[in-house]
Formats: structure tokens, sequence, C-alpha cells
């Protein structure tokens, strides 16, 4: 492990059935001004809604709320929530939702004190907060982002179609606590649960696909990709199995709860092109990672033979005897594109609504990071891109 790091995670969690009830440790220490962050009604449809609001009225809290978060949530809508949580003077605000509600209240948590426009300060010029950042607490109803124990906050510029995400190098943004009951899960479409599903995959691959050192967060990387392939396919069959499902829950946190990428550069470009696409289309996000990933990691492959060789023996057991080393690498990726389909993921970006004239401006928007085998030049972002069609 030739990485230098420091690893600090201060969210509690509390797990399972019985961990909604957890909110009456947590409520106690923060002031009465409590912000309920929610999105466009599924907490209302499934009883989530009314139970916690009965444990807020318990705590004595005052509430305010911020309702209607979108998936992809963007800029005009933290402005708005910006003055709500100003108006109310709030000392927690309270994410009742998936990735988009979390990270959402992140970016609000960010902004109250902050008298500088958010958007530049941290989505443009990546500043960290330089003023108080509100607590958040969340309780999480879509598995996936893994944004209940980071410090990651996705937001969406409608107007320049540029969706950005920051991870935030302070500790300090990172959700307090975060109750995991995996039944609240249950009520998802099948649609976000696969698109949940792949995030999380995606997630470690991410990480995973970078570096040649040995690490021991790429063995744990393993175990995590076995578990969700493992409890994927039980879930894509009877999806309300709640053993499945927990672990399911499990390992999205740990997938991308800052764990696996200590001492690894790591790569994140499926996500900088599935944000792009995400950006321009209000795509759902796993959707838009699952549709780009065989191009790219096909480009990728030549570049992280060994990684790849790796992939295809430790987590898909591929049998080694009589194969190159290509072929064994490449018989991985096909597993990986077999476990896709399996799954009902979207395997291009036709079927998300792009067209080919939309790829040039999609490859202006994409991101270049510099931590994995090979980062992409404009040209070859637009071949993946096309190759995705
Ligand atoms: O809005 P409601 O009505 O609640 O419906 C939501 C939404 O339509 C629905 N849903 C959530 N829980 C449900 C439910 N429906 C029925 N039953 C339930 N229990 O699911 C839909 C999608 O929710 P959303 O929160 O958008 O999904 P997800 O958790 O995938 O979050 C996506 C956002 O997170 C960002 C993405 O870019 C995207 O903006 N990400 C955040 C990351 C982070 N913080 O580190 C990393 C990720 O890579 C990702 O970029
Ligand atoms: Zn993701």
């Amino acid at each position: 492990m030739l990485g230098n790091f420091v690893y600090c995670n201060p969210t509690k969690l509390y797990f399972g059935k019985d961990s909604l009830q957890y909110l009456n440790q947590e409520l106690p220490k923060y002031g009465p001004n409590v912000v309920l962050v929610y999105g466009g009604g599924s907490i209302k449809k499934n009883g989530i809604y009314d139970a916690v609001v009965e444990l807020l009225k318990k705590n004595g809290k005052n509430v305010a709320e911020i309702a209607g978060v979108m998936p992809n949530p963007t800029l005009a809508k933290l402005y708005e929530g910006i003055k709500i949580a100003r108006g109310h003077q709030t000392d927690l605000l309270l994410a009742v939702g998936g990735g988009s509600v979390c990270d959402y209240a992140k970016a609000v948590a960010v902004s109250v004190h902050c008298p500088e426009d958010p958007w530049d300060k941290y989505y443009l010029r990546f500043e960290e907060p330089d003023c108080p950042v509100v607590p958040v607490g969340c309780v999480l109803t879509m598995v996936g982002t893994g944004s209940e124990m980071n410090a990651g906050a996705v937001i969406t510029n409608q107007e320049t179609k540029q969706k950005i995400g920051h991870v935030f190098a302070d500790e300090a943004i990172m959700p307090r606590f975060s109750i995991l009951n995996p039944r609240f899960t249950l009520t998802l479409p099948h649609d976000q649960m696969v698109s949940g599903i792949y995030d999380i995959f995606n997630h470690i691959c991410e990480q995973y696909f970078s570096g040649e050192d040995d690490n021991t967060s790429d063995y744990i990387s393993e175990g995590l990709m076995r578990s969700v392939i493992h409890s994927s396919r039980i879930a894509n069959q009877n999806p309300q199995d709640y053993e499945a499902r927990s672990n399911i829950m499990w390992t999205a946190t740990w997938a991308l709860n800052t764990l696996v990428a200590k001492g690894k550069s790591t790569d994140w470009m499926i996500h900088m092109l599935g944000q792009a696409v995400g950006g321009y289309t209000n795509a759902a996000h796993g959707m838009t990672l699952s549709a780009v990933s065989l191009p790219y990691y096909r480009f990728l492959l030549p570049y992280g033979l060994p990684k790849f060789k790796r992939f295809a023996q430790n987590v898909w057991d591929v049998t080694p005897e009589g194969k190159s080393d290509q072929q064994i690498a490449e018989e991985g990726l096909a597993a990986m594109e077999a476990w896709m389909k399996e799954l009902g993921l979207a395997m291009n970006l036709t079927q998300l609504g792009v067209t080919e004239d939309m790829l040039e401006t999609l490859a202006d928007l994409t991101l270049v990071l510099p931590g994995g085998y090979n980062p992409p030049n404009r040209e070859e972002i637009l071949r993946i891109f096309r190759e995705s069609l």
C-alpha cells in the first residue's frame, strides 16, 4: 500500500428494522429548529413521512419543510432551500430520501451562512466552506450513492446543463448521523433499485481500477463487489427479500464512504461521462453509468490489463487455464455485461434519449480526472460516447 492518507469518518450509523427510533437519541443533540428535506412524495405514500414527523413532534422540534427535491437536484431548487433554511434559523437539516435529498441537504448546509454564491464557490471554484456548516442528518430511502456517509453533494445547473459533484474535504459536511432501515427501500420501483445497485458496483470499480501496488483497499473492494453481485441476483428475482436488500444497503454505504479509496489515486471517469449525460438528459444516475461502462472499460483495458485480469478472476471467477491475460480480462467484462443485462440496466445512451448530435456538447461537459490508468482525451471521450449510443 503505497499511498499516504488521512482517514476520518464521523457519521454515526443506525442500521436495521428498528433504526428510525434512534432519532429519539439524535434529535435532542440539536437546537429546536429543524428543516425537514424530502423529495417528490414517495415518503408520504409509504408512511415514512408520518413516522418521522411524529418523532420530530415528540422531541419538541419546530419544523419547516423543503419539499419536492427532485432527482438530480437543481441549482434553482438549492437557492429556494437556502432561503427557507435561513428564514427558519435552522439548527439541523433532516434529509429523508435518496442520494438527491441527502446531497441537496449538504449543499444547503454549506450555503446557509455563506455570503457568496454557492454555485460559483463550491461547484466552479471547488472551494471549501469558510462559514459555519449546518449539521445534516439522513434517513435513507433509496440505496446507491453512499451520500449517507460521505461529503459529496452533486448539483445540476439546468441553465448551463452542468451536473457537478463536489466531494468536500471537510468531514463536518458528512452527515452527523444516518438511519439505514432496509425496509424503507422496499417500495422502490425496480428500475430505481437496479440503478442504485449499479451505482454501488461502479463506485467500487471507480476506486479499484487505479494503482498497481498491493493495496488492502482492493481486497476489500473485491469482497464488496462479490456481495453486491450475489445480493443483486436475489433482489432482482425477489425485491422483497429483506436479507438481500439489507446487504445491498450496507455495501452501498461502504462502497463510497471513503474507505476503499484509501491509498488509491482512483479513476472516476465513468462518473464524469455519466454526469455529463445526467446534466443533459436528467436520466437516473445509475443508468447514466451503466450506459457508458462497457465502451469505457474496453477502452481502458489495455492500460490496466493486470487489474482487469485480477477483476475477472477474483470478482467473476473466470478460470485462467489456457487463456492469455487479455482473454481472461475480456471474459471478466463479458461476465459483468451479462450481469448488467440480467438486472435490466440501460445498456446504451440511446435508451436514455441521447442522439448523435448531442455528443460534441456531452464531450465538452465531461470533466477529465487524472487518477486512472489512461485519462481519455476529448477525441477518446467522443469515441466512447459514440460507441455507447
Ligand atoms: O422524490 P421521491 O418521490 O422521494 O422519489 C424518489 C426519486 O424519484 C424515489 N424514491 C426514493 N426512495 C424511495 C423512492 N420511491 C419509492 N420508495 C422509496 N423508498 O427514487 C427516485 C430517485 O431518488 P434519488 O435520490 O434521485 O436517487 P439516488 O439515491 O440515486 O440519488 C441520485 C443523486 O445522487 C448523486 C447523483 O448524481 C444524483 O444527483 N450522487 C451522489 C453521490 C455522493 N453523494 O457521493 C455520488 C453518486 O455517484 C451520485 O453522483
Ligand atoms: Zn454514483
